[in-house]
């Protein structure tokens, strides 16, 4: 699903990449993904990247730059498995080129991207797909004085969750995004772009189906291993997911009240129900892509024994969801250039 979301908006990174590079020509170019996570679209995105760049050089009859490419995750991230992959993406960018393959140097970056990373005025082009509505922590603002949640029923904003749960969690996106903007700022050079791959809402409401109903399901799987015994129901009152979709209006704020970036692009896309492969439903899919970010939070929280057959409610009752409805989240990317 984030692969499908990043290709359905690939014509505008390839352009943001170009448009940078012919109007500074660096001789070094570089380029950062930030929560390239371990699949295989960690190295694919930054083939294409090189590609493009060695097309438009060779187009002006020109040497192409070297690259330094800078991969960014939370430590926990498996960087050994993208660093593994690195010798077949050198030899696929040596294949069809008679003048030898691209000088490419690449790094792993670990930590968090709500703060900084990288040395000072360093950054050509940021590149960060599906990683921005994680937010730093769940919003501390949805638990009482005792410490206890005051999102029962729920794990992220729902129909039933208090005013306050919302207002914690946009609060909680405003700090993160404008620290994100802040770090960024100083570390990409003037003129330098990033394009931001993200889920959002379409609207001011704060429960936004495209997105509520993935945490509404998980609360839905949750509670029918509460039903079975294989979960605490304290556990679950307990437990809420640090994601928040902003609007475009929210985004928008932040990046005028922060001042650093210009907003040369801003586009709303939707990703289609079809999974490409006919052996994996769409809710075994969803499943999967949820799995993956939350394996460790729900580890933590309920213990690794529940993951498989959690998982298995949660792929089955999307199916059941979507015979019903077709519910579609939206994404939003973002072009920005440093003043
Ligand atoms: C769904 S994956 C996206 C992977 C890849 N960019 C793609 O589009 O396929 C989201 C990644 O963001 C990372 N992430 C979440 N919060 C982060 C943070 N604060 N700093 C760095 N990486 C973060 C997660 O660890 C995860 O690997």
């Amino acid at each position: 699903m984030a692969k499908k979301a990043a290709d359905k908006v690939n014509h505008i990174t390839q352009e943001a990449i170009k448009e940078m590079f012919l109007e500074s020509k660096p001789m070094s170019l570089c380029i950062a993904d930030l929560g390239c996570s371990s699949g295989p679209n960690s190295l694919s995105n930054i083939k294409e990247l090189v590609n493009a760049i060695e097309r438009e050089s060779r187009k002006l009859f020109e040497r192409a730059p070297e690259f330094r490419v800078y991969l960014n995750d939370l430590p926990t991230n498996d960087f050994n498995t993208i660093f593994q992959a690195l010798p077949d993406l050198y030899r696929e960018l040596k294949k069809g080129r008679n003048h030898g393959s691209p000088s490419i140097y690449i790094a792993g970056y670990p930590g968090t991207f709500y703060g900084r990373l990288f040395p000072d005025k360093c950054l050509h082009f940021i590149y960060s797909s599906n990683s921005l509505h994680w937010l730093s922590r769940v919003p501390p603002g949805i638990y009482n004085e005792q410490g206890d949640s005051t999102n029962r029923k729920s794990i992220y904003i729902s129909e039933n969750s208090p005013p306050k749960v919302a207002q914690a969690y946009f609060e909680q996106f405003k700090q993160d995004f404008s620290l994100f903007l802040q770090s960024r700022s100083d570390e990409v050079v003037v003129g330098g772009r990033m394009v931001l791959i993200l889920l959002g809402r379409n609207g001011p409401n704060y429960v936004d189906r495209g997105t509520a109903f993935l945490w509404e399901i998980l609360y839905r799987s949750l509670a029918i291993l509460v039903s079975k015994g294989e979960v605490e129901e304290e556990k679950l009152d307990s437990y809420e997911v640090h994601f928040y979709a902003p609007s475009k209006e929210e985004l928008e704020d932040e990046i005028r009240k922060e001042g650093s970036f210009k907003l040369d692009r801003f586009e709303m896309f939707e990703i289609e129900k079809d999974t490409g492969n006919s052996s994996t439903s769409y809710g075994r899919a969803v499943a999967m892509t949820v799995r993956s970010i939350q394996e460790s939070m729900i580890s933590h929280h309920f213990g690794e024994a529940i993951l498989d057959n959690l998982f298995e409610e949660y792929g089955r009752l999307v199916d059941e969801e979507m015979a019903k409805e077709d519910i579609r989240s939206i994404s939003f990317v973002l072009v920005l250039q440093k003043l």
